[in-house]
Protein backbone atom coordinates (compact mmCIF):
# COMPACT_ATOMS: atom_id res chain seq x y z
CA UNK A 1 0.00 0.00 0.00
CA UNK A 2 3.12 2.78 1.34
CA UNK A 3 4.03 2.18 -2.26
CA UNK A 4 0.83 2.74 -4.71
CA UNK A 5 0.58 6.24 -3.23
CA UNK A 6 3.78 8.61 -4.01
CA UNK A 7 5.24 9.93 -0.87
CA UNK A 8 4.11 14.15 -0.98
CA UNK A 9 0.29 12.75 -1.86
CA UNK A 10 0.78 10.65 1.24
CA UNK A 11 1.40 14.07 3.19
CA UNK A 12 -0.76 16.31 1.92
CA UNK A 13 -3.21 13.25 2.87
CA UNK A 14 -1.97 13.31 6.11
CA UNK A 15 -2.01 16.82 6.59
CA UNK A 16 -5.31 17.90 5.95
CA UNK A 17 -6.71 15.24 8.01
CA UNK A 18 -5.09 16.75 11.14
CA UNK A 19 -5.90 20.25 9.87
CA UNK A 20 -10.10 18.50 9.65
CA UNK A 21 -9.58 17.57 13.04
CA UNK A 22 -8.55 20.56 14.96
CA UNK A 23 -10.91 22.53 12.82
CA UNK A 24 -13.41 20.16 14.36
CA UNK A 25 -12.52 19.84 17.85
CA UNK A 26 -11.03 23.19 18.72
CA UNK A 27 -14.02 25.54 18.78
CA UNK A 28 -13.45 28.75 17.27
CA UNK A 29 -16.99 30.30 16.59
CA UNK A 30 -17.55 31.78 13.23
CA UNK A 31 -13.86 32.21 12.24
CA UNK A 32 -11.85 28.88 11.30
CA UNK A 33 -9.37 27.82 14.40
CA UNK A 34 -6.35 28.32 12.68
CA UNK A 35 -6.64 32.19 11.78
CA UNK A 36 -8.78 32.71 15.52
CA UNK A 37 -5.65 31.46 17.48
CA UNK A 38 -2.59 32.13 15.66
CA UNK A 39 -1.17 29.09 17.66
CA UNK A 40 -2.77 26.66 15.35
CA UNK A 41 -1.37 27.59 12.44
CA UNK A 42 2.13 27.35 14.12
CA UNK A 43 1.06 23.72 15.23
CA UNK A 44 -0.35 22.92 11.57
CA UNK A 45 2.81 24.46 10.44
CA UNK A 46 4.83 22.06 12.52
CA UNK A 47 2.92 18.91 11.80
CA UNK A 48 3.88 19.83 8.31
CA UNK A 49 7.06 19.96 8.76
CA UNK A 50 7.20 16.91 10.75
CA UNK A 51 5.47 14.62 7.91
CA UNK A 52 7.96 15.91 5.62
CA UNK A 53 10.45 15.23 7.65
CA UNK A 54 8.84 11.45 8.55
CA UNK A 55 8.56 11.00 4.82
CA UNK A 56 12.21 12.19 4.11
CA UNK A 57 13.98 10.00 6.50
CA UNK A 58 11.81 6.94 4.86
CA UNK A 59 13.28 7.35 1.53
CA UNK A 60 16.83 8.14 3.00
CA UNK A 61 17.17 4.66 4.92
CA UNK A 62 15.54 3.01 1.42
CA UNK A 63 18.73 4.29 -0.34
CA UNK A 64 20.96 3.13 2.17
CA UNK A 65 19.31 -0.19 2.30
CA UNK A 66 19.69 -0.21 -1.58
CA UNK A 67 23.24 0.83 -1.09
CA UNK A 68 23.69 -2.39 1.03
CA UNK A 69 22.61 -4.74 -1.45
CA UNK A 70 24.37 -6.60 -3.85
CA UNK A 71 24.11 -6.13 -7.43
CA UNK A 72 21.16 -9.10 -7.85
CA UNK A 73 19.26 -8.04 -4.82
CA UNK A 74 19.19 -4.45 -5.75
CA UNK A 75 16.86 -4.89 -9.15
CA UNK A 76 15.18 -7.10 -7.98
CA UNK A 77 13.75 -5.08 -5.05
CA UNK A 78 13.36 -2.62 -7.60
CA UNK A 79 11.31 -5.04 -9.91
CA UNK A 80 9.41 -5.78 -6.74
CA UNK A 81 8.43 -2.02 -6.34
CA UNK A 82 7.97 -0.67 -9.96
CA UNK A 83 5.12 -3.82 -9.84
CA UNK A 84 3.66 -2.33 -7.06
CA UNK A 85 3.36 0.86 -8.00
CA UNK A 86 1.16 -0.13 -11.43
CA UNK A 87 -2.37 0.47 -10.26
CA UNK A 88 -3.36 -2.83 -10.90
CA UNK A 89 -5.79 -3.42 -8.62
CA UNK A 90 -7.92 0.08 -9.24
CA UNK A 91 -7.72 -1.00 -13.10
CA UNK A 92 -9.10 -4.45 -11.75
CA UNK A 93 -11.68 -2.66 -9.69
CA UNK A 94 -12.63 -0.69 -12.98
CA UNK A 95 -13.07 -3.92 -15.48
CA UNK A 96 -15.28 -5.48 -12.44
CA UNK A 97 -17.56 -2.48 -12.72
CA UNK A 98 -17.68 -2.70 -16.16
CA UNK A 99 -18.62 -6.47 -16.41
CA UNK A 100 -17.16 -6.81 -20.03
CA UNK A 101 -15.93 -10.09 -21.07
CA UNK A 102 -12.55 -9.72 -22.65
CA UNK A 103 -11.37 -9.94 -25.99
CA UNK A 104 -10.96 -13.69 -26.18
CA UNK A 105 -14.32 -14.87 -24.68
CA UNK A 106 -16.64 -12.55 -26.57
CA UNK A 107 -17.23 -15.95 -29.04
CA UNK A 108 -19.08 -17.18 -26.44
CA UNK A 109 -21.77 -14.50 -26.32
CA UNK A 110 -21.96 -13.76 -29.75
CA UNK A 111 -25.94 -13.62 -31.33
CA UNK A 112 -26.51 -15.52 -34.17
CA UNK A 113 -27.56 -12.98 -36.13
CA UNK A 114 -25.83 -11.47 -38.73
CA UNK A 115 -26.74 -8.55 -40.78
CA UNK A 116 -24.10 -7.89 -43.51
CA UNK A 117 -21.11 -8.91 -41.23
CA UNK A 118 -22.75 -6.23 -38.13
CA UNK A 119 -23.09 -8.90 -34.84
CA UNK A 120 -24.28 -8.18 -31.59
CA UNK A 121 -23.20 -9.10 -28.70
CA UNK A 122 -25.14 -9.85 -25.40
CA UNK A 123 -23.04 -8.66 -22.89
CA UNK A 124 -24.12 -8.17 -19.13
CA UNK A 125 -25.42 -5.18 -17.83
CA UNK A 126 -22.79 -3.23 -16.40
CA UNK A 127 -22.69 -4.12 -12.32
CA UNK A 128 -22.46 -0.54 -11.55
CA UNK A 129 -25.58 0.49 -13.69
CA UNK A 130 -27.38 -2.64 -12.13
CA UNK A 131 -26.35 -2.21 -8.44
CA UNK A 132 -27.43 1.70 -8.91
CA UNK A 133 -30.49 0.52 -10.47
CA UNK A 134 -31.32 -1.44 -7.43
CA UNK A 135 -30.09 1.27 -4.92
CA UNK A 136 -32.48 3.65 -6.63
CA UNK A 137 -35.60 0.99 -6.50
CA UNK A 138 -34.97 0.15 -2.89
CA UNK A 139 -34.42 4.41 -2.67
CA UNK A 140 -37.81 4.58 -4.20
CA UNK A 141 -39.81 1.95 -2.18
CA UNK A 142 -38.57 3.77 1.53
CA UNK A 143 -39.34 7.32 0.03
CA UNK A 144 -42.98 6.01 -1.23
CA UNK A 145 -43.41 4.42 2.42
CA UNK A 146 -42.26 7.16 4.46
CA UNK A 147 -43.68 10.50 2.42
CA UNK A 148 -46.89 8.91 0.86
CA UNK A 149 -48.01 5.93 3.52
CA UNK A 150 -47.13 7.10 6.57
CA UNK A 151 -47.05 10.81 5.70
CA UNK A 152 -43.33 11.38 7.07
CA UNK A 153 -42.55 15.69 7.88
CA UNK A 154 -42.26 17.42 4.14
CA UNK A 155 -40.84 20.58 3.05
CA UNK A 156 -43.92 22.60 4.46
CA UNK A 157 -43.33 21.08 7.91
CA UNK A 158 -40.11 21.53 7.83
CA UNK A 159 -40.36 25.08 7.33
CA UNK A 160 -43.08 25.37 9.65
CA UNK A 161 -40.81 23.60 12.44
CA UNK A 162 -38.01 26.30 11.38
CA UNK A 163 -39.81 29.11 11.13
CA UNK A 164 -41.54 28.71 15.13
CA UNK A 165 -37.37 28.07 15.87
CA UNK A 166 -37.06 31.53 14.09
CA UNK A 167 -39.46 32.65 16.30
CA UNK A 168 -38.48 31.51 19.31
CA UNK A 169 -34.95 32.48 18.46
CA UNK A 170 -36.05 36.05 17.62
CA UNK A 171 -38.08 36.56 21.12
CA UNK A 172 -35.23 35.15 23.11
CA UNK A 173 -33.19 37.82 21.11
CA UNK A 174 -35.39 40.29 21.73
CA UNK A 175 -35.45 39.53 25.88
CA UNK A 176 -31.80 39.37 25.74
CA UNK A 177 -30.52 42.57 23.70
CA UNK A 178 -30.56 45.08 26.26
CA UNK A 179 -31.00 48.13 24.12
CA UNK A 180 -33.26 46.76 21.49
CA UNK A 181 -34.99 50.18 22.42
CA UNK A 182 -34.36 53.81 23.70
CA UNK A 183 -36.13 56.97 23.91
CA UNK A 184 -35.55 57.33 20.67
CA UNK A 185 -37.03 54.36 18.96
CA UNK A 186 -39.14 53.15 21.31
CA UNK A 187 -42.91 52.67 20.12
CA UNK A 188 -46.45 51.73 21.60
CA UNK A 189 -46.67 47.99 21.75
CA UNK A 190 -49.87 46.54 20.99
CA UNK A 191 -49.39 42.93 20.99
CA UNK A 192 -50.88 40.75 23.82
CA UNK A 193 -47.84 39.13 24.72
CA UNK A 194 -46.09 42.74 25.25
CA UNK A 195 -48.93 43.74 27.28
CA UNK A 196 -49.01 40.77 29.09
CA UNK A 197 -45.83 40.93 30.37
CA UNK A 198 -46.13 44.83 31.08
CA UNK A 199 -49.00 43.86 33.29
CA UNK A 200 -47.08 41.24 34.90
CA UNK A 201 -44.04 44.18 35.59
CA UNK A 202 -46.11 47.17 36.72
CA UNK A 203 -48.31 44.21 39.31
CA UNK A 204 -44.46 43.31 40.14
CA UNK A 205 -42.92 47.12 40.86
CA UNK A 206 -45.62 50.26 40.63
CA UNK A 207 -48.85 48.81 42.30
CA UNK A 208 -47.19 50.16 45.48
CA UNK A 209 -47.33 53.55 44.69
CA UNK A 210 -49.91 53.82 41.41
CA UNK A 211 -52.53 50.65 42.26
CA UNK A 212 -53.21 48.16 39.89
CA UNK A 213 -55.81 49.96 38.17
CA UNK A 214 -53.82 52.51 38.17
CA UNK A 215 -56.23 54.72 40.15
CA UNK A 216 -52.80 56.56 42.12
CA UNK A 217 -51.86 56.59 45.51
CA UNK A 218 -48.20 57.91 45.99
CA UNK A 219 -48.06 58.48 42.07
CA UNK A 220 -49.98 59.98 40.43
CA UNK A 221 -53.55 58.55 38.46
CA UNK A 222 -52.57 57.01 35.31
CA UNK A 223 -56.16 57.48 34.20
CA UNK A 224 -56.83 60.18 33.31
CA UNK A 225 -55.26 62.33 31.01
CA UNK A 226 -53.93 64.84 33.05
CA UNK A 227 -50.12 63.95 32.73
CA UNK A 228 -47.23 66.04 34.94
CA UNK A 229 -44.41 64.43 32.82
CA UNK A 230 -45.68 64.21 28.94
CA UNK A 231 -48.57 61.05 28.14
CA UNK A 232 -47.07 60.29 24.84
CA UNK A 233 -44.97 57.04 24.50
CA UNK A 234 -41.86 58.73 24.31
CA UNK A 235 -42.43 60.47 27.54
CA UNK A 236 -43.65 57.94 29.70
CA UNK A 237 -40.74 55.79 28.77
CA UNK A 238 -38.34 58.39 29.72
CA UNK A 239 -40.33 58.98 33.06
CA UNK A 240 -40.39 55.26 33.55
CA UNK A 241 -36.48 54.99 32.76
CA UNK A 242 -34.90 58.12 34.04
CA UNK A 243 -37.80 58.57 36.79
CA UNK A 244 -40.05 61.82 38.03
CA UNK A 245 -39.05 65.06 39.44
CA UNK A 246 -36.33 64.41 42.37
CA UNK A 247 -37.65 64.38 45.57
CA UNK A 248 -41.45 63.28 44.60
CA UNK A 249 -40.57 59.23 44.18
CA UNK A 250 -40.68 58.12 41.53
CA UNK A 251 -37.35 56.06 40.95
CA UNK A 252 -35.26 55.85 37.59
CA UNK A 253 -36.08 51.73 36.34
CA UNK A 254 -33.30 51.88 34.04
CA UNK A 255 -31.32 49.97 36.81
CA UNK A 256 -33.79 47.38 37.00
CA UNK A 257 -35.47 47.20 33.99
CA UNK A 258 -34.40 46.05 30.80
CA UNK A 259 -35.54 48.83 27.92
CA UNK A 260 -37.82 46.25 26.50
CA UNK A 261 -39.21 46.07 29.84
CA UNK A 262 -39.70 49.77 30.18
CA UNK A 263 -41.33 50.18 26.54
CA UNK A 264 -43.73 47.12 27.70
CA UNK A 265 -44.73 48.64 31.00
CA UNK A 266 -44.72 52.00 29.18
CA UNK A 267 -47.22 50.80 26.45
CA UNK A 268 -49.04 48.84 29.32
CA UNK A 269 -49.29 52.56 31.29
CA UNK A 270 -51.48 53.96 28.42
CA UNK A 271 -53.94 51.35 27.99
CA UNK A 272 -55.24 52.72 31.62
CA UNK A 273 -56.43 55.58 29.67
CA UNK A 274 -60.39 56.25 30.10
CA UNK A 275 -60.74 53.10 32.51
CA UNK A 276 -62.33 54.14 35.76
CA UNK A 277 -60.31 53.29 38.85
CA UNK A 278 -61.73 52.51 42.26
CA UNK A 279 -60.63 55.14 44.08
CA UNK A 280 -59.19 57.84 41.38
CA UNK A 281 -56.63 60.41 42.76
CA UNK A 282 -57.49 63.71 41.73
CA UNK A 283 -55.90 64.88 38.12
CA UNK A 284 -52.15 66.02 38.41
CA UNK A 285 -50.72 67.83 35.64
CA UNK A 286 -51.79 69.07 32.43
CA UNK A 287 -54.51 67.62 29.95
CA UNK A 288 -53.06 65.75 27.19
CA UNK A 289 -55.75 65.10 24.61
CA UNK A 290 -53.81 62.95 22.53
CA UNK A 291 -51.36 61.10 24.19
CA UNK A 292 -49.97 59.51 21.49
CA UNK A 293 -48.67 62.28 19.70
CA UNK A 294 -49.11 65.77 21.41
CA UNK A 295 -46.75 67.33 23.84
CA UNK A 296 -48.22 69.56 26.74
CA UNK A 297 -47.77 72.96 25.00
CA UNK A 298 -49.65 71.90 22.22
CA UNK A 299 -52.29 70.87 24.18
CA UNK A 300 -52.79 73.85 25.73
CA UNK A 301 -52.35 75.87 22.42
CA UNK A 302 -55.33 73.53 21.46
CA UNK A 303 -57.45 74.01 24.67
CA UNK A 304 -57.05 78.19 24.16
CA UNK A 305 -58.05 78.06 20.60
CA UNK A 306 -61.11 75.53 21.38
CA UNK A 307 -62.37 78.30 24.14
CA UNK A 308 -61.88 80.67 21.95
CA UNK A 309 -64.30 79.36 19.59
C1 LIG B 1 -42.38 54.64 45.23
C2 LIG B 1 -43.62 54.90 44.54
C3 LIG B 1 -43.65 54.69 43.03
C4 LIG B 1 -43.40 53.54 42.36
C5 LIG B 1 -43.00 52.18 42.90
C6 LIG B 1 -43.62 53.84 40.95
N1 LIG B 1 -43.98 55.13 40.81
FE1 LIG B 1 -44.46 56.03 39.09
N2 LIG B 1 -44.65 57.80 40.04
C7 LIG B 1 -44.53 57.99 41.40
C8 LIG B 1 -44.62 59.39 41.69
C9 LIG B 1 -44.52 60.01 43.08
C10 LIG B 1 -44.78 60.05 40.45
C11 LIG B 1 -44.87 61.53 40.20
C12 LIG B 1 -43.48 62.00 39.78
C13 LIG B 1 -43.39 63.50 39.63
O1 LIG B 1 -44.31 64.19 40.06
O2 LIG B 1 -42.36 63.91 39.07
C14 LIG B 1 -44.80 59.00 39.45
C15 LIG B 1 -44.97 59.24 38.11
C16 LIG B 1 -45.13 58.26 37.16
C17 LIG B 1 -45.48 58.51 35.80
C18 LIG B 1 -45.73 59.86 35.18
C19 LIG B 1 -47.12 60.29 35.46
C20 LIG B 1 -47.40 61.67 34.88
O3 LIG B 1 -48.44 62.20 35.23
O4 LIG B 1 -46.57 62.16 34.11
C21 LIG B 1 -45.55 57.31 35.19
C22 LIG B 1 -45.89 57.06 33.75
C23 LIG B 1 -45.22 56.33 36.17
N3 LIG B 1 -44.97 56.92 37.36
C24 LIG B 1 -45.13 54.99 35.90
C25 LIG B 1 -44.62 54.10 36.82
C26 LIG B 1 -44.30 52.74 36.49
C27 LIG B 1 -44.48 52.11 35.11
C28 LIG B 1 -43.81 52.17 37.61
C29 LIG B 1 -43.29 50.76 37.76
C30 LIG B 1 -42.21 50.37 36.92
C31 LIG B 1 -43.85 53.15 38.64
N4 LIG B 1 -44.33 54.31 38.14
C32 LIG B 1 -43.46 52.92 39.94
C33 LIG B 1 -44.32 56.98 42.34
C34 LIG B 1 -44.02 55.68 42.06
Amino acid sequence: MRNIIPSWIRVIVAFFILFGFTEFIIDSGEKPAFIEYPIVSLFLLLVLLILIAIEAIIAALENVMLLKLDEEARARFLEEKQKSIKLDWLKNVYKKLLGSKPLEEEGEIILDHNYDGIKELDNNLPPWWLYGFYISIIFAAVYLLRYHVFNGENQFDELETELADARIAIDTYKKTAKNLVDINTVSQLTEAADLASGKTIFETNCVACHMADGGGGIGPNLTDNHWILGGDIKSIFKTVSEGGRSGKGMIAWKQQLKPIEMAQVASYVLNFQGTTPANPKAPEGDIVLNSNEESPIETVIDSLENSSN
